[in-house]
């Protein structure tokens, strides 16, 4: 495959990003890297030691004992939210403006640390009063939100684990998640507001509630965000407002160790069942305030905004906790960039001055189009001189669109950041460091000191640079997910896989090494995960879904390139009666992609629904995906098709509806 680098210029850090940066120069780069190398326990040991206020200190870093169940800083115990909230606060930076809410018709709210850290604390002690203690598991359905980061917060001062769901998701995967959780309490809102739209989220979630299993949730907790109606349990359901009104601002926090639960976050992953991720305390609060502090570069003085939600595993690390823990000014915001018109969010970067702003390429390729169409919404239009670092999560950037970001946003003066990593890792693996790293569109560049990745084969061999391959990273990280929820088994199965040797961790996405640079470039997931809009969506669960549905026989779902939202669901799907044409089609698709949307959320959607006599299948009975894949970009069949049982099904199939 071509690399960025063959065809793409290289762009140095100007001397004005590298000049006071965190990490200055490509010679101190590697001077972390090679302290990492030479002393892997002591480099993460003294950086958890500072970053981190430790109740009681750690006296081991890494335990290997139990690999690939890794523990760090085992022995050590801390409180997330204190680390947060409570020492800005006591060290006199109470004063200091945590959160800039900027809500979805631009209303603007302002919050510091010391209200911040009043509000946790009553609703902490609030979540106390009905019961809920170190251990338990809460799930949290919430619009993006001041109320949304307090819950969180409050659970991690009592110790509680949470388990954000994306507001986004059906009342089907908000049950299934409930379930496996083993949740005692529902934290909710009774409505979202997004580009000026409401969806109910209680009703949603009394909806989920209904589907049985649920008994162990005692309380639901309703945040009155919109004011709209709702229907009331009344031995159930309270409102936030009104159990925190009498409630104390202070509450004791409740120390942890390090590897307590902080949070368990739900994944696609390549079969049905999403999976439950189990991040850590303290070394998943170290990787957050380092990353922010590398990828970021952030200083004092910085207005830093992530526009991700807090349903994700971006808006936990670099909304919930990263900032507040470096007690640093964030933006938040509750809508999307095209609302009112695409213009939004160069909008709030000049109202607030945004100084370390971070995005999806989704969102970058589709503002470019509008702002091609509108030049009333481009970013020229705007002053974007407050811009420091501009960075990307969630999918690989295609140079076109990196390009047009680092000319029109960053103004050809803000380093680019193009940053790989997961739900699994916590926080940023591969990116470049904005006043070290000579950027390269296209490429997250190098991996952060002392992660280790490389680009092996099957069997775990490496394999040479310039050649395509599975990102793997060889030793243990202090972020990395502990274990998949109820599930270890499914967690060594799907991340330290026997066939690589049992001690690689495996990402899931292809990935190609410059051979002259070292730079990598993601080339995609290798497993059946597509990325819709910078969303993970397992293949499986969306067919479960469409079989779910009474006329559905069979189905089989693919990924196709999209120019905007980087990949697009195409399913292709035999009926349980004679396959339908013209209008009949158009209208069963539609009601097909419905339901999708009912069974897992809108983003699940197929952009594509085709209808087949059959699919392609092998004398075995097994679907040829390959093929699929083929079709639904509407490439010439090139495979070799000689093992298809049924190879008349390709003309079909290969035409749009
Ligand atoms: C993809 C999001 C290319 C990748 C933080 C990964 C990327 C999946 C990048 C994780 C990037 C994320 N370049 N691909 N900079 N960042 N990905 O768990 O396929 O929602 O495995 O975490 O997104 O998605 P997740």
């Amino acid at each position: 495959m071509e690399l960025p680098h063959q065809k793409q210029r290289t762009f140095e850090p100007s001397a004005e990003a590298q000049a006071g940066a965190n990490v200055a120069g490509m010679e101190a780069y590697r001077a972390l890297a090679a302290d990492a190398e030479r002393d892997y326990a002591g480099f993460w040991g003294g950086l958890a030691r500072e970053a981190i206020d430790w109740r009681k200190p750690f006296s081991k870093v890494l335990d290997e004992s139990a690999a690939p169940f890794y523990t760090w800083f085992e022995d050590g115990e801390l409180n997330a939210s204190y680390n947060c909230l409570d020492r800005h606060v006591a060290s006199g930076h109470g004063d200091r403006v945590a959160i800039v809410f900027e809500a979805d018709d631009g209303t603007v709210t302002r919050v510091t640390y010391a209200q911040m850290l009043a509000r946790v604390a009553r609703f902490a002690n609030a979540l106390k009063r009905r019961g809920i203690k170190r251990g338990d598991r809460v799930v949290i359905y919430m619009p993006m939100s001041i109320e949304g980061i307090v819950a969180m917060q409050a659970c991690a001062r009592l110790g509680a684990t949470h388990s954000v769901v994306f507001g986004g998701f059906s009342a089907k995967s908000l049950h299934e998640r409930i379930v496996d959780v083993g949740a005692v309490a529902l934290i909710t809102a009774d409505e979202q507001v997004r580009g000026g739209k409401t969806l109910p989220l209680k009703q949603i979630a009394d909806e989920a509630l209904a589907m049985g299993n649920c008994d162990v949730v005692r309380s639901v907790i309703v945040y009155r965000r919109t004011g709209g109606e709702v229907a009331w349990d009344t031995s159930r359901d309270a409102w936030m407002h009104e159990i925190v009104a009498n409630e104390s601002d202070i509450c004791e926090p409740e120390w942890v160790g390090a590897e307590h639960p902080l949070f368990i976050l739900y994944t696609s992953g390549s079969t049905g069942k999403p999976k439950g991720v189990q991040h850590s305390t303290g070394g998943y609060l170290l990787w957050a305030v380092q990353t922010m502090k590398w990828t970021f570069d952030w200083k004092r003085e910085d207005v830093f905004w992530c526009t991700a939600d807090i349903g994700w595993i971006t808006g936990h690390t670099y909304i919930a906790y990263g900032p507040l823990a470096l007690g640093a000014t964030q933006v938040v915001f509750e809508g999307v960039p095209t609302y009112p018109d695409a213009g939004r969010f160069w909008k709030m970067i000049a109202d607030h001055q945004v100084s370390l702003f971070y995005t999806a390429p989704t969102a970058i390729r589709s503002l470019t189009k509008a702002a091609d169409a509108d030049e009333s919404v481009h970013p020229a239009r705007y002053d974007l001189a407050s811009l420091r670092i501009i960075g990307t999560v969630g999918e690989p950037i295609n140079p076109e669109a990196w390009l047009w970001y680092r000319r029109h946003v960053g103004g050809e003066r803000c380093p680019v950041v193009d940053t790989w990593w997961q739900t699994e890792t916590g926080g940023h693996m591969i990116a470049p460091l904005p006043g070290a790293t000579p950027t390269v569109p296209g490429s997250c560049t190098l991996p952060l000191p002392g992660i280790m990745a490389a680009v092996v084969d099957e069997t775990g061999q490496s394999v040479p640079d310039g050649q395509g391959g599975i990102l793997v990273v060889k030793r243990p990280w202090p972020s990395m997910v502990r274990t998949i929820w109820g599930d270890p088994e499914r967690f060594k199965a799907s991340y330290y896989p026997p066939e690589l040797g049992g001690t690689l961790y495996l990402a899931g996405d292809g990935a190609v090494r410059d051979p002259e640079t070292g730079y990598f470039t993601i080339t995609g997931r290798i497993d059946d995960v597509l990325n819709v809009s910078g969303h993970r969506l397992g293949t499986m669960e969306i067919e479960s879904a469409l079989v779910a549905h009474e006329l559905v026989a069979e189905a089989a779902v693919v990924g196709r390139p999209d120019a905007t939202t980087g990949e697009a669901v195409v399913a292709f799907v035999t009926l349980k009666r004679a396959r339908p044409e013209g209008e009949e089609a158009e209208q069963l698709a539609k009601t097909l992609r419905d339901w999708v949307g009912k069974e897992i959320g809108p983003i699940a959607k197929p952009k594509e629904i085709r209808f087949g006599d059959n699919l392609p299948k092998t004398r075995s009975g097994k679907i040829m995906r390959r093929l699929l894949r083929s079709l639904a970009k509407g490439d010439a069949i090139v495979q070799d098709t000689s093992t298809l049982e049924n190879p008349e099904i390709l003309d079909q199939l290969g035409r749009a509806v």
